[in-house]
């Protein structure tokens, strides 16, 4: 830090997504603006603008010199193009790295040699920080233009790659004070430094967050930025699993394994610098500025071990190698390796056994997809020992501290590599990642599972986690979220509640509404209302009255929905019992309602019951997913479905007594926002048909996801319908669903009255009437459910509470840490989207009644 004023520094740096428009150079002058205001002075680290890299990359390989003029062309196009959109001509700063750059294109029509090189792709930043010099100076703000180069130094290393150099990350006094004794605000770029004798280096691809890293140590700054255009670090690649999350603060240590292993967003080499000199690292979002981002730093708490992140990295072509030898010989390894080292093969990871070694390859060696090299790689290893080779792996890494303290929880996530072949298994050495190498072809669904199991399911209410990615980028929230229906009906709930201490209240009209959504989709037949979201009388007409039918999983909501829906016929309702006695299957089929039976003993056993009937099978599809580990029902750890090995018997059995199946039923957990499940169900179905030529239903069971958070978005039904009709195309089948959540959550909200408050440790307790009792879910599964205040719905939130209910247990917690006005004893507590799995789970625990339920 500067001596002469004390004030410190940050660096943001800025990546190629992030420099690339108007609204890009907006943020990035208001985020100066906000720190300058703030006291810092500020270094900006651009990158160069999106794309230019990958076409200096082409110009340097030479060429025709027609292509290289369109290269040209390209390059000159998109530069100008955001000047002419920043209302900018260019400066005689870019003009002369322009002219610069015609002329080493034009000097040499073959590849250039590596020093030129560097040079020819420095000049995509050196384009980059020009325009941004004017931006900044258009938007008033007088910057000082650096060039990197004379900012820092390569480290003299014997051998140094002048396109993969290293710095050095000390501090340097010096140029701190000439940097400061010049100005305030400085630009320069990232990706490039100079060398030894001043010729110019780069860091590397993707090098620009480490010489932003190098530029924080050397002037000791505050913190570093890192801005790009996703929210932050997510605990597992949003393509593959939309509902990762946010990961609000990692480790350094932890940064760096999810980086090593294969999260794309910062380069793995700057963490070190900052780690260093202990500069907490803000990865940010140019997009939503506003947004927290995630913080990288030392670890302040003691966090329990969890599983953060499930990173694949695709091994290509070579992943591994299989030395079976005599290896115990002394200097085995030593011999093995040399080998490697001499054909320039570098391992990555490295599993032994008693009589098989096995390695992987980096993947970011080049040499290691070069045929003829590995060909004479492995004739010299095959003097020492056999060698197998597989190709087309991937690696699959779980990254968070202590990963050995929860290998026993890992035991049933391990669960889903049951029939892939593991090829090896590495556990660092610094217990932060376990590495599983696998075919490729089944990384995507073992990350989802992964993630599932590890991940989403233990994610609520921990303060590492943020949003999920689905949440977090989607621009609409849905329609009924923006307005909830209690809003408009806020007087209508005050009076109800002049007399009453707590209520939960229901609005038909929102579970209509949801309902027509669901018989509106193209690909679906039958929509069944699962009774055991929310068993109300008025609620289930409604429904009935928009033509759906019930699911029942006991004899006594069958008996229920028949007397208290007028008019509903037995084939209207399907019963889905679990471990349920046999008296009941017996009055189900009596009684004329369908029959879901999920359990091959069930049919061994009592085969004369289903003689002759015709019933639906519910099968085991394999992993399932859901809100909480607690709603998964399918995969090896739940106690439902028929597991797909014992159909052949079960199918022999069922002849033999004339059992006909005409429906397949799976229902793989609750609370699920990634449509893609439904779309791998029914493909999984379609597989086992083939083995069932009665079956003319195919139930998905329910499971839709609602949102629960203010501004979540809601359950995209549209991309639902598509991938269904997709997949279903060509078959002649009827799509059923019986979904509980997606009809009545958002229908129903719980009212409670502020009892006591109380402010001891770290919390500020507002007590509320009804608790646990009341509403279960925040105990049993750490569920999330928006509070408000109804009494000052219009008062500004000032105080952080942890409500609590009334109940003698500690776990009687409805929300922590909401942000909510001053409130006082009598107001209005409302809880939101508690319409289902709300009454129907409640309890007299205490003997407290839970709230009763009424109809607005
Ligand atoms: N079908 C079957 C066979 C089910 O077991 C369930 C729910 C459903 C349909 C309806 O699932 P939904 O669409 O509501 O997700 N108490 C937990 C939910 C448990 C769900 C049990 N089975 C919660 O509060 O989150």
């Amino acid at each position: 830090m500067s001596e002469q004023t004390g004030r410190s520094w940050v660096v943001m740096k800025f990546g190629g997504t992030s420099v690339s428009s108007v609204d890009c150079w907006s943020t990035i002058c208001a985020q100066a603006r906000l720190k300058l205001a703030d006291g810092k002075r500020v270094m900006i680290v651009v990158s160069a603008l999106s794309g230019v890299t990958n076409l200096l990359t082409r110009l340097a390989e030479g060429g025709k010199k027609q292509e290289r003029d369109e290269i040209l062309l390209e390059l000159e196009a998109k530069h100008r193009d955001l000047l002419s959109s920043l209302g900018l001509a260019p400066s005689s700063l870019f003009t002369g790295h322009w002219n610069s750059l015609l002329h080493l294109a034009n000097s040499s029509g073959s590849a250039l040699k590596p020093a030129d090189r560097a040079l020819l792709l420095a000049h995509g930043e050196l384009l980059s920080s020009s325009i941004g010099m004017d931006a900044l100076a258009a938007a008033q703000l007088e910057a000082v233009w650096q060039d990197a180069r004379s900012l820092l130094k390569t480290t003299a290393e014997a051998g140094m790659d002048v396109l993969a150099a290293r710095c050095s990350d000390d501090t340097e006094p010096a140029l701190e004070q000439r940097l400061a004794a010049e100005g305030s605000l400085h630009i320069t770029q990232g990706f490039i430094a100079s060398g030894p004798a001043g010729e110019t280096c780069l860091l590397g691809r993707g090098g620009s967050d480490t010489s932003a890293a190098y530029l924080a140590a050397c002037l000791e700054a505050k913190s570093l930025e890192i801005w790009t255009d996703v929210p932050g670090i997510f605990s597992a690649d949003p393509r593959v699993v939309p509902e990762s999350r946010l990961l609000n603060r990692l480790s350094y240590s932890e940064a760096q394994e999810l980086a090593s292993m294969g999260a794309k967003v910062l380069h793995p080499p700057s963490i070190q610098p900052a780690r260093r000199h202990q500069i907490p690292i803000f990865i940010k979002d140019s997009n939503r500025p506003s947004e927290p981002g995630t913080r990288i730093g030392a670890r302040t708490v003691r966090e329990e071990a969890q599983v953060k992140g499930v990173v694949s990295t695709n091994k290509n072509k070579i992943a591994r190698n299989q030395l079976r030898a005599t290896w115990r010989l002394v200097g085995f390894l030593a011999d093995a390796f040399a080998v490697f080292k001499r054909h320039g093969y570098s391992v990555d990871l490295i599993s032994t056994s008693e009589s098989t070694v096995t390695v992987s390859l980096d993947p970011q060696v080049p040499a290691h997809s070069d045929e003829l090299r590995m060909s004479a790689f492995l004739d010299d290893l095959a003097s020492l020992c056999k060698v197998k080779i597989h190709s087309g792996c991937i690696s699959i890494s779980l990254v968070g501290n202590s990963i050995r303290t929860i290998l026993g929880r890992l035991s049933a996530a391990l669960d889903v590599f049951q029939d892939r072949h593991v090829h090896m298994v590495t556990q660092s050495a610094n217990d932060l990642n376990l590495t599983l190498v696998v075919d490729s072809e089944h990384a995507v669904s073992l990350v989802r599972k992964l993630h599932q199991l590890l991940i989403a399911s233990q994610a609520e209410n921990r303060p590492e986690f943020g949003p999920s990615w689905t949440e977090l980028t989607r621009l609409q929230p849905s329609d009924d979220l923006t307005e909830p229906w209690w809003k408009n009906k806020e007087d209508q709930l005050k009076q109800l509640m002049s007399e009453r201490e707590s209520a939960f209240v229901y609005d038909l009209d929102t579970a209509r509404k949801a309902a027509r959504r669901l018989q509106k989709l193209d690909s679906v037949s039958r929509v069944l209302y699962s009774v055991k979201a929310n068993d109300h009388a008025e609620l289930l007409n409604a429904l009935a009255g928009e033509g759906l039918g019930f699911e029942c999983v006991s004899m006594e909501e069958v008996s229920y929905v028949l007397s208290t829906v007028p008019g509903v016929r037995p084939a209207d309702i399907l019963f889905t019992p679990n471990f349920a006695p046999r008296h009941e299957y017996e009055s189900a089929l009596e009684a004329g309602v369908g029959l879901t039976v999920d359990n091959s003993w069930a049919l061994h056993q009592w085969p004369e019951v289903f003689a002759g009937r015709d019933i639906f099978l519910r099968l085991d599809l394999d992993a399932g997913y859901g809100h909480h580990k607690k709603v998964i029902t399918s995969g090896a750890d739940s106690k439902f479905g028929i597991a797909l090995e014992h159909l052949p018997v079960l199918k022999q059995s069922m002849d033999q007594h004339g059992t006909r199946v005409v429906g397949l039923h799976a229902h793989t957990g609750s609370g699920v926002s990634n449509t893609d499940v439904w779309r791998e169900q029914l493909q999984r179905f379609l597989e086992v048909l083939p083995g069932f030529p009665e079956v003319r239903v195919l139930d998905l069971g329910g499971g839709l996801g609602v949102p629960y958070r203010r501004g979540q978005a809601g359950f995209d039904l549209e991309r639902f319908d598509q991938l269904l009709a997709e997949t279903l195309a060509d078959h002649e089948l009827e799509l059923w669903l019986e979904p509980g959540r997606y009809l009545v959550a958002e229908s129903g909200v719980l009212l409670s009255r502020v009892t006591q408050l109380k402010t001891k440790g770290h919390y500020h307790y507002l007590g509320v009437s009804t608790g646990m009792n009341s509403l279960i879910r925040p105990a049993l599964y750490g569920a999330y459910h928006d509070i408000v205040n109804l009494s000052r719905l219009n008062e500004p939130a000032e105080w952080h509470y942890r409500v609590v209910g009334p109940i003698c247990e500690s776990g009687d917690v409805l929300g922590e840490s909401r942000f909510l006005p001053r409130s006082e004893e009598g107001d209005i507590i409302l809880i939101a989207n508690t319409g289902a799995y709300g009454r129907v789970m409640s309890s007299r625990y205490n003997r407290r009644d839970p709230a009763r339920e009424y109809i607005v």
